[in-house]
């Protein structure tokens, strides 16, 4: 304890110094001498003078220290029965030479390029040519529908496009290529270039405007790093807010390599050389954070995997990867486990591989629920760590540090506070929370390096979303509270983001989908607890006046409506007509009441509403449809 009381007051009370020091351990072409500075709205900037390279950084600086014959990345794909391994110097190679395609397709230091890929080296390739030229990537998430790519083109405008011609699913392949030209039907930015890598098992048709990737590749000369400013941006990765238009979140260069590399020692307890898995996919910040970038700059080595916990082939994939890689560390999100242990409550398959390994398994994505964590706690030999934190920070804001001063834990809680967050609980008022009380969780300004900082082309919306509400802080949008012993227990998002199996998804946006249906009068989305995704939203829908149609057939409209315009990944599978919702009298619908009853928790009915009776016909339509666990609502 003391260990940590005293790195992590150094971190908060002499903020420059300790990350100054941290700074040290990634190369710089230009060392930075103004080491946090302020832009005009109070928002922290680090080493903004520092000049380097993430790409130098990750790759060509560990080559060129005696790690070029190290692997970098290994790939196992058991969807496509493939594998492969490139040492720190093949990846560097390959890297140089797509950044020289790259180049000879105009893109220059500022520009942006969307990666639309699924989880194969080439995506990481992507993503590092772009650092190496100083470009700014935005990776898309595969399992989202033509309109959320099309949104994404719009606001991050990018010269060339990166795909690949598909995706593989458990059962299904899944062709990109004619998700991204409906895209682009529907975008009104034209990139100048689409670069197309073809896959074995499903090539695609090149339009006027494609490029074959390894044609294009194969004709390249290398590119050399070209040096950023530290607060030059890296990139931008959309993420669900409260409104239909994800906020696309800006990550620099130079505070993100000094954060994560720190995160690799501290948080995770790695050292160089060791094999790190992060089970996620590069759409979204787990793959960002610790697929792509930390591994490597921390000169270890990242395991990728195109495949799922189960069903690719079985509950032990897991395992097997454990085994056959020698993982070290092994980070899934919390509904992963739940799915192997639905499949294999006994762990069966864990008892026929050799997990030796591992030293310590991570989860994150959504609060790990105790259930779960005594299950893998009983399984394996090894610590646990439930580790909080989101897109916008970009690394964990709070864990049980294997690396600098390991904790007992406790089940529910994601530990204490990592060194550069000033985490507080506020209640509504903006007063310090007690103990044990939940409110609103917050960040004192500044934020370490590392975080968001801004929203692509959208100054306003990075205030008014996160610094406005309590000012000197950064609203986090979850709610907890400390314990007495200062554990940090995260319970749930207090705005309308959602958590479906470790996908961060907006019901707001949902709405907007189904609002706008023809039909569609009012609606509500809510999300309702879910035994393997933790979260399912689920449409309560008032047709307009008139409605003379099939109630059913509507329901299956507006589910295939949210899955043509966000896409599979939303869960979207339950909807029901009913006669009123809940409101205020001002007019607003009483959604955490709707949820609690769908959740099946006891109720009151708020001084506020405007109809009681529509509570009473929401309870019941709830009821007779079975959903979640309403029938065991009661009043009180
Ligand atoms: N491309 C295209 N479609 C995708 C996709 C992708 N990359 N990823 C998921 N989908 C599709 C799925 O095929 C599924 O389609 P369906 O409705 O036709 O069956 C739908 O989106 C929902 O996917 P998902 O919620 O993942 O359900 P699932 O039943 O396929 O898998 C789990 C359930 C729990 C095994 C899986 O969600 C999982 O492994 N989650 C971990 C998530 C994670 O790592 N999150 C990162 C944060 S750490
Ligand atoms: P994302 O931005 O997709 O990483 O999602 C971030 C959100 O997921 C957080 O704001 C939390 O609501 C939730 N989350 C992630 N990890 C945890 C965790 N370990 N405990 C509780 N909630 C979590």
């Amino acid at each position: 304890m003391s260990r940590y009381s005293s790195v992590y007051r150094h971190a908060i009370d002499q903020p420059a110094q300790f990350w100054g020091e941290q700074a040290q351990r990634i190369p710089w072409f230009t060392p930075p001498t103004t080491l946090l500075d302020y832009d005009a709205q109070g928002h922290a900037r680090w080493f903004v003078d520092g000049e380097m390279n993430t790409c130098y950084a990750a790759l060509d600086h560990h080559v060129e220290n005696g790690r070029g014959d190290q692997p970098a990345v290994l790939w196992d794909s058991p969807v496509t029965a493939s594998k492969a391994r490139y040492s720190y110097r093949e990846m560097r190679d390959e890297v140089a030479r797509l950044a020289g395609a790259l180049a000879g397709l105009g893109v220059s230091k500022g520009d942006r390029v969307v990666i639309y890929m699924p989880m194969v080296p080439e995506a990481l390739m992507a993503m590092y040519a772009c650092a190496r030229l100083g470009a700014v990537h935005s990776v898309v998430f595969g399992g989202f529908a033509p309109h959320e790519l099309a949104v994404r083109i719009d606001d991050a405008e990018p010269k060339v496009v990166l795909a690949a011609s598909c995706g593989v699913e458990v059962d299904r392949v899944i062709a990109y290529k004619p998700i991204l030209d409906a895209a682009l039907a529907l975008s009104e930015h034209r990139p100048e270039a689409c670069v197309i890598l073809q896959r074995d098992v499903g090539e695609a048709e090149l339009g006027a405007l494609d490029h074959d990737w390894r044609t294009l590749v194969a004709n390249a000369a290398p590119a050399d790093c070209v040096p950023v400013k530290a607060s030059d941006p890296l990139y931008i990765l959309y993420t669900s807010g409260t409104t239909g238009k994800p906020k696309g979140v800006v990550r620099d260069n130079g505070g993100h390599a000094v954060a994560l590399h720190y995160s690799m020692e501290v948080v995770y307890g790695m050292q160089p050389g060791e094999v790190f898995c992060s089970a996620s996919d590069v759409g979204w910040v787990v793959g960002h954070s610790y697929i792509v970038y930390a591994p490597l700059l921390a000169g270890c080595t990242t395991l990728v995997y195109e495949g799922k916990p189960v069903r690719t082939p079985d509950s032990g994939a897991f395992w097997r990867l454990i085994e056959e890689y020698r993982v070290k560390v092994f980070f899934a999100a919390p509904t992963a486990f739940r799915a192997i242990k639905k499949e294999d409550p006994e762990g069966r398959w864990l008892a026929r591989h050799d997990v030796s390994s591992l030293r310590t398994l991570f989860l994150a994505g959504e609060r790990l629920d105790p259930p779960t964590f005594h299950w893998l706690e009983g399984l394996l030999e090894v610590p646990v760590v439930d580790h909080w934190w989101q897109t916008e920070t970009g690394w964990p804001i709070a864990a049980n540090l294997q690396g600098l001063a390991p904790m007992p834990t406790k089940a529910g809680s994601a530990t204490y506070p990592v060194p550069g967050f000033d985490v507080r609980v506020l209640d509504p008022e903006g007063e310090p929370a007690g103990v044990g009380e939940q409110g609103a969780v917050v960040i004192r300004q500044p934020l370490p390096p590392g975080c968001l900082t801004g929203v692509w082309h959208d100054p306003q919306r990075f205030h008014s979303a996160y610094m406005a509400a309590f000012p000197g802080y950064y609203l986090t949008g979850d709610g907890g509270y400390f314990d007495a012993d200062g554990y940090l227990f995260i319970m749930g998002r207090t705005d309308d983001v959602i958590n479906v199996a470790g996908h961060r998804l907006s019901t707001g946006e949902m709405e907007e989908v189904v609002g706008a249906h023809p039909a569609v009068a009012e609606c509500a989305v809510i999300g309702i607890h879910d035994a393997l995704k933790g979260q399912v939203p689920v449409g309560l829908v008032i047709p307009k006046d008139g409605f003379d149609g099939d109630e059913a057939a509507l329901e299956q409209a507006l589910v295939a409506r949210v899955r043509e315009q966000i896409g599979p990944i939303a869960c979207f599978q339950q909807v029901l007509v009913v006669p009123r919702l809940p409101k205020t009298r001002s007019g607003k619908i009483l959604r955490k009441l709707l949820r609690t009853i769908a959740d099946g928790e006891r109720f009151g009915i708020p001084s506020t509403i405007d109809d009681p009776g529509s509570l009473e016909d929401v309870h019941a339509a709830m009821c007779e449809r079975e959903l979640g666990q309403a029938s065991q609502a009661r009043q009180g």
